[in-house]
């Protein structure tokens, strides 16, 4: 955890709401932070039954004014088919420091080829290039004979990057709700926080 929460935030609604934020977005720039790396579970159909999958993946923003989360993936893999076909997803963050979890349910738009993920793609190919490198291999899941080259070189400029680009999505979750829940000797303490437009209301729950 790389933020400081205010004394007693566990016990307060409001504070709990402003905590979920504020450690979110810290987490983003924190490598080492758990919250850095929810799950993101999505619908995918099992024939034509819908199933769960679930998967990691890197918090890349969260914006507490907007109250976006949102990570970047291949546009070609199997989580972007089943966003494309059902955006309804969610995110779960557990950090055992805090003894705090996270759920978070909403909607993802995928951006591929627009402005929004342009925008990401630049700052991502001058901050991190080496979170784009599996954009320009085989599409997830194809079967390799071996490693190939591209995996293996150790420097990159931002030009070799440039074939990554049409692979390259940047997910927004718009969360319409998010539930906490502190693990608390005292008792445990669970709360959930709904998003109606631009409103948000918090309640607690029975954990
Ligand atoms: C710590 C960690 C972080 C990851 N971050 C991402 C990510 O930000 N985006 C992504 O697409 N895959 C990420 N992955 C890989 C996914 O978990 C998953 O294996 C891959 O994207 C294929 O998922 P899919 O077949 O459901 O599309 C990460 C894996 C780990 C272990």
């Amino acid at each position: 955890m790389s933020t400081t929460l205010p004394l007693g935030w566990e016990d307060d609604l409001a504070l709990t709401q402003q905590a979920v934020w504020q450690l979110l977005c810290a987490a983003v720039d924190a490598p080492d932070d758990p919250l850095r790396t929810p799950v993101l579970g999505t619908v995918h159909l099992q024939g034509a039954e819908p199933a769960p999958m679930l998967r990691t993946v890197v918090l890349r923003a969260a914006d507490a004014a907007s109250g976006r989360l949102s990570f970047h993936t291949d546009a070609r893999s199997a989580k972007a088919a089943e966003l494309a076909r059902n955006p309804q997803a969610a995110l779960l963050f557990y950090s055992a420091v805090l003894k705090l979890q996270i759920r978070v349910e909403g909607a993802v738009s995928l951006h591929v080829g627009d402005a929004t993920a342009r925008e990401q793609f630049d700052h991502i190919a001058a901050a991190s290039p080496h979170t784009l490198l599996p954009y320009l291999g085989a599409a997830p899941g194809t079967p390799l004979d071996g490693l190939p080259p591209v995996l293996t070189r150790r420097s990159w400029r931002a030009a070799d990057l440039a074939p990554a680009w049409p692979c390259f999505a940047w997910g927004v979750l718009v969360p319409r709700r998010i539930e906490t829940l502190v693990l608390d000797p005292r008792g445990h303490r669970r709360a959930r926080i709904d998003r109606s437009g631009t409103q948000w209301t918090a309640h607690w729950i029975a954990a």
